[in-house]
């Protein structure tokens, strides 16, 4: 089938940069929010990376431009009724994804398909909590998704081979290096970045070393572009404990438990570079 029109579930971190990728692909694109003002923040960090991308060199004005014609907001579920398309980016909990997914399926006609950007949730639950599992999957971006060239595509257990296509080549259509990863949790990626975000945690409680120098050694000694607290920070503190819960469940090793100053640190609200706060100040 082809893919026209898609919707974004959520204009966070990941839901701003699916959009824009989307859009910037010439996909007539409609992103979803919870509420006005953080539907405004979504879509003016997206028009800001347009811009710093235009001075930089890296974008023109005119995909600018049309990126950002594509691309529109909403609060209402009705406005997403025609599309082709729906990823849904919204917070790493399997209940309020579950009620959202309801909500597409109220407006959407039956030949939309569904894909979840989760980062460790099991998609064959997900799938089958729809009552289109066969169109369902999961298309797991990177952060920042406009730089980071992957995209794990998801066949649940429920997913049809016609939907893993489609997904397969929408992420190539947006012009993403897509690999096949099974429904486990994690995928590939997170079942091994995880676990060494987590370690590094684990050593900072243990003293091993400052939150700078274990940020240096990884990054001098081994070429990372970012250090392991840079990245937690990065990708969102609540985010990564919501995911290590999840994996530890799934998996029930202790290298996938949540070390106790994550725990604390969200319930501090030190989410990261998003909250201003995380393992460093911003
Ligand atoms: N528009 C267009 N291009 C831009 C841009 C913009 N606004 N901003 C930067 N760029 C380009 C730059 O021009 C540069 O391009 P060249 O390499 O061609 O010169 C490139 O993007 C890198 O930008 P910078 O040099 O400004 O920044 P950097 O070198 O510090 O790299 C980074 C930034 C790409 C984020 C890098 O630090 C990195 O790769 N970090 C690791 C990110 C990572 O691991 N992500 C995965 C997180 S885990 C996840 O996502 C999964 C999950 O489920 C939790
Ligand atoms: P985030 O906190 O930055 O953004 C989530 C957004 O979803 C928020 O803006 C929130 O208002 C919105 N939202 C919440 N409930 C909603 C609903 N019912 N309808 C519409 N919007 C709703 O989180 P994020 O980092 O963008 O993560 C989103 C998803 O992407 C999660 O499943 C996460 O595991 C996954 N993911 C995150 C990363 C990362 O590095 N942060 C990478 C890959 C995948």
């Amino acid at each position: 089938m082809a893919i026209k029109t898609v919707g974004v579930l959520g204009c966070g971190l990941m839901g701003a940069g699916v959009a824009q990728v989307s859009a910037a692909a010439g996909f007539r694109t409609i992103v979803l929010e919870v509420n006005e003002d953080v539907l405004k923040k979504g879509l003016g960090r997206i028009e800001k990376f347009l811009t710093d991308g235009v001075a930089k060199g890296k974008v023109t004005e005119e995909v600018k431009a049309t990126t950002l014609g594509n691309l529109s907001g909403t609060t209402t579920y009705a406005d997403l009724k025609d599309c082709d398309l729906v990823i849904e980016a919204i917070v790493e909990n399997v209940d309020v994804k579950k009620q959202a997914y309801a909500q597409v399926e109220s407006v959407v006609g039956p030949a939309c398909l569904i894909a979840s950007n989760t980062s460790s949730l099991c998609v064959t639950e997900l799938a089958a909590s729809t009552k289109r599992p066969d169109k369902f999957g999961g298309l797991h971006f990177f952060n920042p998704v406009p730089l980071m060239k992957l995209v794990e595509v998801i066949k649940a257990l429920s997913t049809s081979q016609e939907t893993f296509d489609a997904l397969f080549g929408f992420a190539q259509a947006i012009g993403k290096e897509p690999i096949t990863a099974p429904d486990r949790g994690g995928f590939i990626v997170n079942r091994l970045l995880v676990p060494y975000l987590l370690d590094a945690i684990r050593c900072l409680e243990e003293g091993l070393g400052t939150v700078e120098d274990i940020d240096k050694g990884m990054k001098l000694g081994c070429g990372y572009p970012m250090g392991p607290f840079t990245l937690l920070d990065f990708v969102g503190l609540d985010t990564t404990y919501f995911i290590a819960n999840i994996l530890f469940d799934e998996f029930r090793e202790t290298r996938f438990a949540p070390p106790p100053l994550l725990k604390r640190m969200v319930l501090a609200g030190y989410l990261g570079k998003k909250s201003g706060r995380g393992f460093y100040k911003y």
